[in-house]
């Protein structure tokens, strides 16, 4: 069974992110996937300590804290979705936190290697940014950045929904544009059996 796992960096629940989030996830779900969401705010965790063990005492990172869970089903995952609402200019604190900590997917010695993941090849990442300035130039960079370093882990394809002009209110004018472009990404990307519930 192919697995998407969900990884939510706003503090609002069923805010603008979460909610694109959660329609990709259910489109996913009706496909077979198996899918888990991480809410990253209910979650007590560290940014990374820059201790370096994962470069050579461990395999893994070695915070013991909830976010050693959301690591490893991130790393497994066949479709990762990390959503975030823009918080200055990039994405939240929680998100960000989440993203240095996976640091310790890739391997010692890793710069400048072929293959410097522990993770396998093959993924897709999914990103939700939503963020309240209209303008699609502003924070148009945020995505970028970061696509490079999941390409890095073997998140080879990845995709990008975005809502700018997403009020803190969720105003249905530019959601409903989001939800119609996640809809259209899950056709692509969750081909299979449809569940029919019983
Ligand atoms: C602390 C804070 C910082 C924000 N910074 C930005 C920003 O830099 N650019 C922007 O366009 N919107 C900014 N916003 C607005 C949010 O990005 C926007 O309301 C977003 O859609 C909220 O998503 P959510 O409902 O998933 O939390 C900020 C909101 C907060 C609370």
């Amino acid at each position: 069974m192919k697995r998407l796992v969900c990884v939510l960096g706003s503090p609002k629940a069923k805010g603008n992110s979460a909610s694109i989030a959660a329609r990709l996830c259910a489109a996913a779900a009706a496909k077979g996937y198996e899918t888990r969401t991480f809410a990253l705010n209910d979650l007590d965790y560290r940014g990374c300590q820059a201790c370096l063990a994962c470069k050579g005492l461990s395999e893994i990172c070695v915070i013991a804290d909830d976010l050693g869970e959301v690591l490893y089903a991130a790393g497994e995952a066949d479709v990762l979705v990390l959503a975030s609402p823009v918080y200055y200019g990039d994405v939240s604190s929680q998100l960000k936190g989440f993203i240095d900590r996976t640091y310790s997917y890739l391997v010692p010695d890793w710069y400048g290697k072929k293959n410097p993941s522990r993770l396998r090849p093959g993924r897709k990442a999914v990103w939700v940014l939503t963020q309240g300035f209209r303008g699609e130039k502003s924070f148009a960079d945020i995505y970028p950045k970061y696509r490079r370093f999941f390409k890095s882990y073997g998140f080879d394809e990845s995709h990008l929904i975005r809502q700018c002009g997403a009020d803190a209110e969720g105003s249905t004018e530019f959601r409903d544009a989001a939800f119609r472009k996640a809809d259209a990404l899950a056709a692509v990307l969750f081909k299979g059996i449809d569940i029919i519930a019983a």
